[in-house]
């Protein structure tokens, strides 16, 4: 029986994993988030009503509890700002657990983060400016405050003092004003205060939830390509969104991973800088990007469109050992006339099929195509995978083939009524 199951993002995030992993958590009795912080964004659709959520897990509506692992990075405002909103709609949030081993992000790592943006120019990854990269600098730097620590005022006082003398060092090389250090622990205190209660360590708790059979479902930030390890560095994220984080950011063994679900949608899309081969820059990409509403939740950003990419999902296949794959915002290519699937790249005259570790290379990649017959009716509504008009049914199965990972759902419209179930998970 399937107790435990991971969600992650087979692209460059943004894939819709918000709607899959709200989707399974009905059948989970517990969410947990591994890594990442407030840069991540999902838009979720419960009882008709849109919902964004940044930090807390999309099992807020219908799980017993939800949890923050220690392997993220909390920005106390952000998150107390989250429950607010949600309250004011009717949505309880009492279940959800705080790992005392996350790290905060403070008014510091912002500032820091939008500073070193600037000053790379050209170059600049093209952050969400959430301070999310300079809150885990800190952190393996042995000198980020974790969430135990800010709930203690004595040793919150105490490292904030530390450690903002050295970011205002910092901040006046950059020639800018000092942050304020009274300013920002009153404020914070008051973070601290109303988060308290929900603090605990997270990992003894779910390994008792684990024993007393509880069904766990993980749910990944971002994707693959802004793994830090596995993604196109240096354009990716602080942190490890493929599920070997799982173990590490939440504290349980890799051997109780049952399956992994990669979420990836019909095509691709990507914000931010980087290099990205299967790109269309033309009439066909605005199309995908209006029809599937493509702007970043968390920045607005237009995002960028391209061709599916099989290199890709075959990486994150590889990485985070996908044992189903859910195909997202399919219903977005209807009216196309011929669709591409990128199987393999060309670099320096040769065939590869795996993403290059450097940026030069990679931004060399040229992809090599088979096209395929679109369909143009409208698959919002249906609710079986055979009644899809044959040329979607092809469209999907050739991603399996590509990517040798079986299809276990499609997605064909916002709504959670919109999705054709193939293999049940949990
Ligand atoms: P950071 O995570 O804010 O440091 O941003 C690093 C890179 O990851 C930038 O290219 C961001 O646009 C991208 N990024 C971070 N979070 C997400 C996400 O949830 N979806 C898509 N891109 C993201």
């Amino acid at each position: 029986m399937t107790k435990t199951v991971v969600v992650v993002g087979t692209q460059w995030g943004d894939e819709g994993k918000g709607k899959i992993t709200e989707y399974l958590s009905s059948k989970a009795n517990i969410v947990v988030r591994y890594q990442g912080g407030n840069n991540a964004g999902h838009t979720i659709v419960f009882k008709q009503e849109k919902f964004k959520l940044n930090l807390i897990p999309s099992g807020i509506f219908r799980a017993e509890k939800v949890y923050l692992g220690n392997g993220m990075v909390i920005n106390p405002k952000a998150l107390i700002e989250e429950m607010k909103v949600l309250n004011r709609k009717g949505i309880d949030t009492s279940s959800i657990r705080i790992s005392n081993r996350a790290h905060v992000i403070l008014p510091y790592h912002i500032e820091l983060d939008c500073l070193q943006e600037e000053l790379k120019a050209d170059q600049k990854v093209g952050t969400t400016k959430k301070g999310i990269g300079p809150a885990y600098v800190d952190k393996y730097d042995r000198i980020g405050i974790r969430i135990g620590e800010f709930i203690d005022s004595e040793i919150f006082g105490e490292k904030l003092q530390i450690n903002l003398a050295e970011k205002n060092k910092l901040f006046s090389l950059y020639n800018k004003p000092p942050l304020c250090f009274q300013e920002i622990y009153q404020e914070y205190l008051e973070y601290a205060r109303i988060l308290k209660p929900y603090v605990t360590d997270t990992s003894y708790e779910l390994d008792e939830a684990y024993r007393l059979g509880k069904k766990i479902l993980f749910e990944g930030a971002q994707g693959i390509m802004l793994d830090i390890d596995h993604g196109t560095y240096p354009f990716v994220t602080s942190s490890n969104p493929s599920a070997g984080a799982v173990s590490i950011g939440a504290g349980i063994g890799p051997n109780l991973i049952d399956e992994v679900v990669g979420v990836v949608k019909a095509y691709s899309t990507r914000v931010g800088e980087g290099a990205f081969p299967t790109e269309l820059k033309d009439e066909i990409g605005d199309y995908i990007r209006d029809r599937g509403n493509e702007y970043g939740t968390v920045t607005g950003r237009p995002r960028r469109i391209g061709w599916f990419d099989g290199v890709i999902v075959s990486q994150s296949r590889r990485v985070s050992g996908l044992t189903g794959l859910s195909i997202n915002l399919l219903d977005v290519l209807s009216g196309l006339k011929t669709l591409k699937l990128c199987v393999a790249y060309e670099l320096a005259g040769e065939e590869i099929k795996y993403v290059p570790a450097t940026i030069k290379e990679f931004s060399k990649c040229t992809p090599k195509y088979i096209e395929m017959p679109g369909w143009s009716e409208d698959i919002t509504q249906i609710k079986q995978f055979s009644e899809l008009p044959l040329n979607a049914q092809n469209y999907v199965k050739k991603i399996e083939e590509i990517t040798k990972v079986p299809v276990v759902m499609v997605s064909v419209g916002p709504d959670r009524e919109q999705t054709i179930i193939i293999k049940t998970i949990f």
